[in-house]
């Protein structure tokens, strides 16, 4: 059976964790991006303090990621985290959303993050199952404040508190 392995990611997958979010950006709507990001910026978010970005290698290739990222940059969210996840088609719907999202709720309970928050576009009935089952509740959405594709999206809140 294929092993995979949740680990931190190093600077050699940076490119394959940019073309997993790349590909969304330009070709989903998961994300409010239109293009792929620019290496310098995976490059910061590797090295960010306080934050972690976290591969998904199945037998050498990395197959998702899930980061996590400050909410908003004012000191008293401080205690608050953002978090994202993203699986490479053809590799979805296999428990590695899953594996890699409770892997990073681990470390961000271990560095005392008081609550997790999650922005999904919708629909993507896979990531609210996702949130829903690592324990997020829902707690609006915000109606058509996308707009991508020739059409409105909505964006749903979801939040867990670790702390
Ligand atoms: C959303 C995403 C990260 C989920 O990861 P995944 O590896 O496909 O999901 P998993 O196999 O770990 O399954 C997680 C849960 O979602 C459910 N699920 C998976 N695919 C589903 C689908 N297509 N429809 C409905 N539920 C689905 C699983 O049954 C599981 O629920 P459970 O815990 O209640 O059994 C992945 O599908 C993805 O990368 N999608 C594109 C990018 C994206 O939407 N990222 C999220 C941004 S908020």
């Amino acid at each position: 059976m294929a092993r995979m392995d949740i680990r931190r990611a190093l600077p050699a997958d940076l490119p394959a964790v940019a073309a997993i979010y790349g590909r969304e950006a330009r070709e989903g709507h998961a994300t409010f991006d239109l293009e792929p990001l620019p290496m310098a910026l995976w490059e910061e978010k590797l090295s960010a303090e306080g934050d972690h970005l976290l591969v998904a290698d199945l037998e050498g290739t990395v197959i998702g990621y899930a980061s996590s990222a400050p909410f908003r940059p004012k000191p008293a969210y401080g205690h608050t985290r953002e978090t994202t996840v993203y699986v490479a088609p053809g590799h979805q719907g296999l428990g590695t959303g899953r594996a890699l999202y409770d892997a990073l709720l681990a470390l961000l309970a271990d560095d005392g993050v008081h609550l997790v928050v999650a922005a999904v576009a919708l629909p993507n009935p896979a990531s609210l199952a996702l949130h829903r089952g690592c324990g997020f509740e829902e707690v609006g959405v915000m109606r058509e404040v996308g707009h991508k594709q020739g059409r409105w999206i909505d964006l749903a809140w979801w939040q867990r508190r670790l702390g």
